[in-house]
């Protein structure tokens, strides 16, 4: 059990209720007898018109909302982010005009959810999967959300595929159980995935807990400044303190068989006697244009940026310091969203950015209700004054009290909302070009995959093969085929490896896998690499 939260007192939801401790149902009436329902005589039949009761069940049948479709298993914690004033050794405000980012020790509160992918909301927390690590920032302009994971690529770059390939990663709809076929099925036709199964099955695919592990947007964000110009950024959470550890798959096999919440547990405790992780924010900046001298597309979030030529730049640091108070209502009802950004801040034409950030608001609608901004996890810490009208629980309005109540509209001459003054220039990319369904140019799909494997040390490609052989195992000879042709156009030694190590535990399958054809992705509709 853990021990109770001694900020308890400290939270403002709490201020909300009297501090009376006598029971009562919803409608506020005093319950005296909450152990037994009301019958006729004491062994008799109870009665319809039993209001405690049937209110107290109903609820209770009621206590779940739809989990996450993804990320479904997370912990929370509250907490701030102090700003530098400055990125690197130049001031911010020559890239954005961000409120949050400009004064030096500046402080925005933030909530963070930490999270795994792919399974239920029960699931362990040590199965290898990215890590979501999602952070929202109050800030004086509105919320800002960034929505990232601790891997700091993707599997794909168009969001087409997102539904298919977490129906591929997700339980058999037969069976209810994960599978490394149907995984491997659609990893092996999707060759942009080399690099992130790379440092999927790598130790960093299961970082060791939700503090001591690094963030990234993932996505290619823009800044834009008073003048309405702009550059592309990447961000980056480097952990501070309590640095950056993972696990080895047989570490995980061990604690997953004597605790399913090592990770949620941790980050509680560690909040709880005031060791407070802390993750320095960093920025990786581009000139916003198409860089053709690179050999691969800067909005491709299946790349990295290399940090030789765009180095990290910090520009402020967050604190994990309150634990929420009821997980239901500041966690599981949390809604993030890639869409969600502040005055300086700006979306790029990163096809998966695009993609995603309308699927977030859109499940979040259905999964917490039409009005989730109005709950308070989720409900910006400065004034909201909207003219949006009813909807399900919606419980006050959005409009200040010295407004006309009678205009909920926009324009109105009768004393309602008026629009917002504008910040700075409007930045207004120009666009030029047929409307076409095509893949990006500039593909590349092995090359950073192979220069991840040569980073590895030794005993992280040791760790790799040995955990990519398990997971092949048992998957059919073409898929296998397939993905070691990937692994050998990323880098001779790590496809043979992988093939020996597959020779090796599947013998019958050995006279195709020890010699890896290399199996063009050409002939399956794909380009293999390259402009
Ligand atoms: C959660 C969609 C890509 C990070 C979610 C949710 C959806 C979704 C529907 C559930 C949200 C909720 O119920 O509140 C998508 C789509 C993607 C995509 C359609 C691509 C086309 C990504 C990428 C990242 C990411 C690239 C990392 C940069 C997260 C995180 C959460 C999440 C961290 C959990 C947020 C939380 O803690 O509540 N995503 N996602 N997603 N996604 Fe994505």
């Amino acid at each position: 059990m853990m021990e109770n939260n001694e900020n308890q007192q400290n939270n403002p939801q709490n201020n909300q209720q009297p501090n009376y401790t006598i029971l009562t149902n919803g409608q506020g009436h005093p319950v005296s007898d909450n152990q037994n329902i009301k019958t006729v005589g004491a062994r008799g039949p109870g009665t319809l018109e039993n209001y405690t009761f049937i209110e107290k069940i109903t609820h209770f049948d009621r206590e779940r909302i739809p989990e996450r479709v993804v990320h479904a298993r997370g912990a929370g914690a509250h907490g701030v982010f102090e700003a530098y004033g400055k990125v690197g050794d130049e001031p911010i405000s020559k890239y954005t005009r961000a409120k949050l980012f400009q004064e030096p020790g500046k402080q925005t509160p933030v909530f963070v959810r930490l999270s795994t992918v792919v399974h239920g909301g029960a699931s362990a927390e040590t199965l290898r999967d990215p890590r979501g690590f999602a952070v929202k920032f109050y800030t004086e302009d509105g919320n800002w959300d960034l929505v990232g994971n601790n891997l700091k690529i993707f599997f794909i770059r168009d969001p087409m595929k997102f539904p298919d390939m977490i129906h591929a990663f997700k339980p058999d709809p037969v069976t209810n159980v994960q599978d490394m076929e149907r995984f491997f099925d659609f990893i092996s036709l999707s060759p942009e995935a080399t690099h992130m199964i790379t440092f999927l099955f790598s130790p960093w695919g299961i970082p060791a807990n939700y503090r001591q592990m690094q963030g990234s947007g993932v996505n290619t964000y823009k800044w834009v400044d008073q003048n309405g110009d702009s550059v592309l950024v990447k961000y980056h959470w480097e952990p501070l303190k309590q640095g950056i550890k993972n696990l080895l798959q047989k570490e995980a096999t061990q604690i997953q068989a004597v605790n399913l919440n090592h990770a949620t547990e941790d980050l509680y405790q560690a909040i709880a006697r005031g060791d407070f992780p802390e993750w320095e924010l960093n920025v990786q900046i581009m000139s916003d244009d198409e860089h053709p001298e690179l050999d691969f597309d800067p909005l491709d979030p299946t790349k990295l940026w290399p940090k030789d030529k765009f180095p990290w730049l910090p520009v402020g640091k967050m604190t994990l310091n309150r634990n929420p108070v009821d997980y239901f209502t500041e966690v599981e009802q949390a809604a993030f969203g890639s869409g969600v950004l502040v005055d300086g801040l700006d979306f790029s034409d990163d096809k998966l950015l695009q993609g995603r950030t309308l699927s977030y608001s859109d499940t979040q609608r259905y999964r917490v209700g039409p009005n989730y901004l109005q709950i308070p996890i989720n409900s910006p810490k400065k004034h909201v004054a909207t003219n949006q009208h009813g909807g399900r629980m919606r419980y006050r309005p959005d409009r200040p009290v010295d407004i006309n109540p009678h205009v909920n509209y926009e324009p109105s001459s009768l004393g309602g909302l008026q629009e917002a003054p504008k910040e700075g220039a409007d930045h207004q990319p120009l666009y030029n070009a047929r409307l076409v369904r095509e893949a990006i140019p500039r593909r590349n799909d092995f090359g950073q995959a192979g220069d991840t494997y040569r980073e590895f040390a030794e005993w992280e490609k040791e760790e790799l093969i040995s955990n990519l052989v398990d997971a092949l195992k048992n998957c059919k000879a073409d898929i296998v085929q397939r993905m070691i042709s990937y692994f050998t156009q990323a880098d001779p030694d790590y496809g043979r490896r992988v093939a020996e190590g597959l020779a090796k535990v599947n013998p019958t399958a050995g006279d195709q896998l020890t010699d890896p054809t290399v199996v063009k992705a050409e002939q399956m509709g794909h380009s293999t690499c390259g402009y």
